[in-house]
């Protein structure tokens, strides 16, 4: 009742205007005792996936918080994980805007934001002080002025300085609105980039006594022979989880409908099936080595119930929270218990 009638007020809006009014107002009253407004109760159910135990298995997507602003607020919708990011090494401003659009009739979003954050130091500041109890996962990416040859040392960058305070490291090389990081998904620069990052992670998971698994975040716009590539590479490089899917380019979905046309990733129902039948081969390959994070288009407790049963072990959730709001992630939640 009362997301319908924040979302009423906030579709009304510029949509990146909608967001950062809503960020705001959840920093604001997160971890404060007017977060009555949208705590909920979401039953405990508790699920081991990279080794970690989770409290339920319905995360919130990367990119609704990149600068983890609003951490305690989304822990208190009764989410059982928040992922934070994209964050880079330094601060960046993103693409021009308008840069993200609401493709309403088929509750979809296209978004070209291009990794607008921060900078990982001010990340680092929030993860120090949030309340939240859950599993903060931490998704990085690299600076957009970073060539694309040297994209792994952002990547290393980011990942000592998150690495104490983050439950999972997840590895975004699936953006389509950085230019070339999708390259960075196939072949010899996967590879290298893999055995770089396991290598950091083992010298770190010595130096804070702690081991952080590392997640690889893929998109679903390839044929079948890349993803078996992409697949021999994850079972290779021994990653402890990959998450499926980031955004799609295809607009054979909306075809018809208003800003079809406008460049940048697609979300939402209109990517529910094409990830969902991603995620299937995905597994497929895998054969439970490796624990797969849905995501995609997810909408309602059957949409999530899809993703499992295609492979997923967990599922993330952001273009149907901005549709659905906080109900959604305790619908899901009962739903799966
Ligand atoms: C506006 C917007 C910004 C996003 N930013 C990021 C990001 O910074 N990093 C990332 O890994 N994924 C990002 N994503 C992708 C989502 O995390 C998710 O993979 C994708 O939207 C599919 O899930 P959905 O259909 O539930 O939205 C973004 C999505 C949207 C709509």
């Amino acid at each position: 009742m009362f997301y319908q009638l924040a979302r009423h007020f906030l579709f009304k809006l510029d949509p990146e205007v909608a967001h950062e009014l809503t960020i705001k107002q959840l920093s604001l009253l997160g971890g404060t005792p007017l977060d009555i407004f949208f705590r909920q109760h979401v039953p405990s159910r508790p699920v081991q996936v990279m080794g970690l135990t989770f409290d339920n298995p319905v995360g919130l997507a990367a990119g609704l918080d990149k600068d983890g602003e609003a951490i305690d607020a989304f822990g208190a919708m009764g989410f059982g994980f928040v992922e934070v990011g994209t964050v880079t090494p330094r601060p960046q401003p993103g693409n021009d805007k308008p840069r993200l659009f609401r493709v309403i009739p088929a509750e979809g979003i296209i978004n070209r934001m291009g990794f607008n954050n921060k900078g990982v130091d001010h990340l680092v500041e929030k993860l120090k002080k949030t309340r939240y109890q859950g599993i903060i996962g931490v998704n990085i990416g690299k600076n957009k002025d970073t060539p694309l040859e040297n994209g792994k040392d952002d990547y290393l960058i980011c990942m000592d300085k998150v690495y104490p305070y983050a439950g999972y490291i997840a590895i975004n090389i699936s953006s389509p609105n950085t230019p070339g990081l999708r390259q960075l998904q196939y072949g010899a620069a996967l590879d290298e980039l893999l055995v770089a990052l396991k290598q950091r992670q083992t010298e770190l998971a010595q130096l804070h006594g702690k081991y952080v698994p590392l997640a690889i975040k893929i998109a679903p716009d390839m044929n079948d022979d890349e993803l078996a590539q992409v697949a021999a590479s994850l079972l290779n490089s021994q990653v402890d989880g990959v998450i499926a899917t980031n955004t799609t380019l295809d607009r054979e979905m909306i075809f018809d409908m208003p800003h079809a046309n406008e460049a940048g990733g697609l979300s939402g129902r209109p990517l529910q099936a094409k990830s969902t039948e991603f995620i299937r081969k995905l597994a497929g390959h895998l054969k439970g080595a490796i624990p797969i994070i849905g995501v995609g288009g997810i909408d309602s407790p059957l949409a999530a119930r899809e993703k499992i049963d295609a492979g997923a072990a967990l599922v993330q959730i952001y273009s149907g929270f901005i549709y659905k709001g906080p109900p959604l992630v305790r619908a899901i939640v009962e739903h799966l218990r």
